[in-house]
């Protein structure tokens, strides 16, 4: 898929970066804290998104490819989250760093599971309220179960790094209660009228 973003040359920089990052960083923690210290840096200096990548709908938040490496090796999202709307717990499978570009997010982190069959509850594992300008490492393959709820105002918005397609990825949606898990890919969402 093309980039949606009109690259303004924050952006380019930001993207470079990430490239070097994925390609000559060690292990998943190593790349999420350089990653993370960029995305701070981009939202610091005042990078602002296309406009059509910050829109929201009624009836769910949606996930915008910003760019994809040339190699499909990282892909940037724009994600929207209407006000009030939130996610059912998720896991992502790869590493991610999520930087909010606008309105609030209340992320609720749970330990994820070992082994295939349920284990019963979830085990929280702690939870935050990230306002814009905040960056957070959200996952690394062993740790990225979380639900997050848009909280503020204004229509929630994040920029977020992935280290594979996460459009593409089979994730798993769980049931806190039980521990059940539910397979999904969540595919991309288009700008309307692109
Ligand atoms: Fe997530």
């Amino acid at each position: 898929m093309k980039s949606l973003a009109r690259e303004s040359g924050l952006m380019r920089a930001f993207i470079d970066d990430v490239d070097l990052v994925v390609s000559t960083a060690g292990d998943e923690h190593e790349i999420t804290a350089r990653v993370a210290e960029r995305l701070s840096a981009l939202l610091a200096a005042g990078y602002r998104l296309p406009p059509e990548l910050t829109r929201a709908s009624t009836e769910r938040h949606l996930t915008y490819p910003l760019h994809i490496a040339a190699d499909g090796s990282w892909p940037l999202a724009s994600v929207v989250w209407d006000v009030g709307q939130r996610t059912g717990v998720h896991s992502h499978e790869t590493w991610g760093v999520a930087g909010v570009y606008a309105g609030a997010e209340h992320e609720v982190r749970y330990l994820k599971p070992t082994g295939s069959a349920p284990a019963g509850p979830l085990t929280p594992a702690g939870e935050t309220v990230w306002v814009p300008g905040q960056v957070t490492v959200c996952c690394t393959t062993d740790d990225d179960v979380h639900a997050v709820e848009a909280v503020g105002a204004v229509p929630t918005i994040g920029i977020h790094v992935y280290g594979g397609d996460i459009a593409a990825i089979r994730r798993r949606a769980y049931d806190p209660a039980t521990g059940e898990v539910t397979w999904f890919v969540s595919g991309w969402d288009g700008v309307p009228g692109d």
